[in-house]
């Protein structure tokens, strides 16, 4: 998958994988893992799909409604390639969070739904819920942070409480920070989710 990654100062910190909103490339969110933690490695992945020439990370039949199967063969495919890269740049598998943005968010909670230890934690800007009716693995030692508007048009607010309550139902400590500013993903959520990071991870 096209990507770009960055060699953290401290080796023992997280490598923060990077997930864009549809439209986006792996540049948009180097910032924010910039801003979130500036000494951990950075793996910031293109999506593979393209709709009407913007990138996302899975196919969508309309707004809101995923194609299934494409969801589920992407997720297994990104899985991988987290595997992958760990070898290829040396960062360890056990240590990555995903930090992901709508689509990008919702690729990251696919990868938590569909496998135990793909992640340490994530932070999901306005997800929704990936995919209902399946059983979840084991997120006991997962923490998740939902930021999410109670006006998003495109995630409506109750995606994310039943997000939560599915996330949590699998053992996760989820924190939910919400926000009124539609679908926008804001400063002040960005600095809600360092602020979780630190008190999250720091110890760790
Ligand atoms: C999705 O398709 O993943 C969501 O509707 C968010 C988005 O518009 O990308």
């Amino acid at each position: 998958m096209k990507h770009i990654y960055k060699q953290g100062q401290i080796s023992t910190k997280p490598t923060l994988l990077l997930l864009h909103g549809t439209g986006g490339n792996e540049h948009d969110l180097l910032p924010l893992g910039n801003l979130i933690d500036p000494e951990a490695s950075v793996l910031s992945v293109r999506g593979e799909v393209l709709e009407h020439g913007m990138p996302r990370f899975f196919r969508r039949l309309a707004e809101g409604v995923f194609d299934e199967e494409d969801l589920i063969y992407r997720t297994k495919q990104l899985h991988e390639f987290l595997n992958e890269a760990s070898k290829e740049y040396g960062f360890d598998r056990n240590n990555v969070i995903a930090i992901g943005y709508s689509n990008g968010a919702n690729i990251a909670g696919s990868l938590l739904f569909h496998y135990e230890n793909s992640l340490r934690g994530a932070i999901l800007h306005h997800p929704m819920v990936p995919r209902r009716g399946m059983e979840l693995p084991n997120l006991a030692n997962v923490p998740v942070l939902i930021t999410a508007g109670k006006n998003d048009p495109i995630c409506p607010s109750q995606e994310s409480m039943d997000l939560q309550n599915l996330l949590e139902a699998a053992g996760s400590a989820v924190s939910i920070h919400w926000e009124m500013n539609g679908h926008a993903l804001t400063q002040t959520e960005v600095t809600a989710a360092a602020g979780w990071y630190q008190q999250t991870f720091s110890s760790r």
